[in-house]
């Protein structure tokens, strides 16, 4: 159940002028009332738990919202996250992450192959390279020469519906699909700095190659110190298509709530492709400077998980349908 102080949060009017008033002291602002950690659906309940061992020590968002994305990736019955997850077309799962921290530093892997903790390598992406972003064979490659194994799992479960696909093999994304997908993760920390991290195996039986919104900073995550946080999940080419993720923090730099801001991204959507839209599952979830958070969604069904010094619990995200 949500808490008094966890409804507040989530549906403050006051952001607009705290958060002008953060903005100018780059610290967190008055209402701000201790750490809060949002990951999607309902297997952000057990990400969070991971996330608040740090922020519950006073420790960094990155490094919170890392751990939570580790733990999902963890989960060898994940269809939608990690080495578990479901596979291409041909067969191969690949796998997509990126994180972001609070001084604007971001690492991004995909198209990645056999190794357990894409989050973890786009970190290592992110602390050790010039560069934001490395994909399939070359990320690989980095993976491996930065002390990351190859790791040939394969779920079971995973393998046998894409036998079954085959026999169809037509390509159909499933709305709010086992209530999984992409694991996202935005934090606030207990000295009010921001973090985010995000990690999938993509869009069940895409084509080879494909890449999703998950590992490109803007469209499946944004963090920006000054303002707030925002991850996304759903069909990955909606999101990218509008920089979903940029688009709501710049929403909140505007003095939008993080509910509000995600509502404007998803009416975008709907209103630049309202046709595709109907059939289409894409959620945000967003975490202001202040603490303030909340999500939006295209379709019923998408739920996210949020621990405050309240505890965790889990939300039914408003939406468009
Ligand atoms: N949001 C995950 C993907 O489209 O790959």
């Amino acid at each position: 159940m949500t808490s008094r102080r966890q409804f507040i949060r989530r549906t403050s009017a006051l952001g607009v002028g705290l958060l002008a008033f953060s903005r100018l002291s780059k610290a967190a602002s008055p209402t701000f009332d201790g750490p809060v950690v949002l990951s999607t659906w309902n297997f952000g309940l057990q990400t969070n738990e991971a996330a608040w061992k740090i922020l519950a020590e006073k420790g960094r968002a990155v490094d919170a919202a890392e751990a939570g994305a580790r733990l999902a990736e963890d989960d060898l019955k994940s269809t939608s996250v990690g080495l578990a997850g479901r596979p291409d077309r041909e067969g191969i799962t690949t796998l997509d992450a990126c994180i972001m921290d609070e001084f604007y530093n971001c690492g991004s892997v995909c198209f990645l192959e056999k190794i357990k903790h894409p989050i973890s390598v786009a970190r290592k992406v992110m602390e050790t390279t010039p560069h934001v972003m490395l994909a399939g064979s070359g990320a690989q490659q980095f993976a491996l020469e930065n002390g990351f194994e190859l790791d040939d799992y394969v779920n079971p479960e995973s393998e046998k519906a894409w036998h079954e696909w085959l026999k169809t093999s037509e390509y159909k994304p499933i709305i709010n699909f086992e209530n999984h997908d992409t694991i996202g993760i935005v934090a606030l920390d207990a000295h009010g700095n921001l973090g985010g991290a995000c990690s999938t195996s993509g869009m069940a039986y895409k084509i080879r190659g494909r890449v999703g919104d998950s590992p490109i900073i803007g469209a499946g995550l944004y963090v920006d110190n000054e303002v707030g946080a925002c991850t996304a999940t759903g069909t990955g080419e909606e999101v990218i298509r509008i920089a979903g993720s940029h688009l709501v923090v710049e929403k909140m730099r505007d003095g939008m709530s993080p509910e509000d801001a995600c509502r404007y991204a998803v009416e975008r959507m709907i209103r630049i492709r309202p046709e595709q839209s109907k059939t289409l599952q894409v959620g945000f979830i967003a975490v202001n400077k202040s603490g303030e958070y909340g999500g939006y969604c295209i379709q019923p069904g998408f739920q996210y998980a949020v621990h405050t010094n309240e505890g965790n619990v889990l939300v039914d995200a408003r939406s468009y349908y």
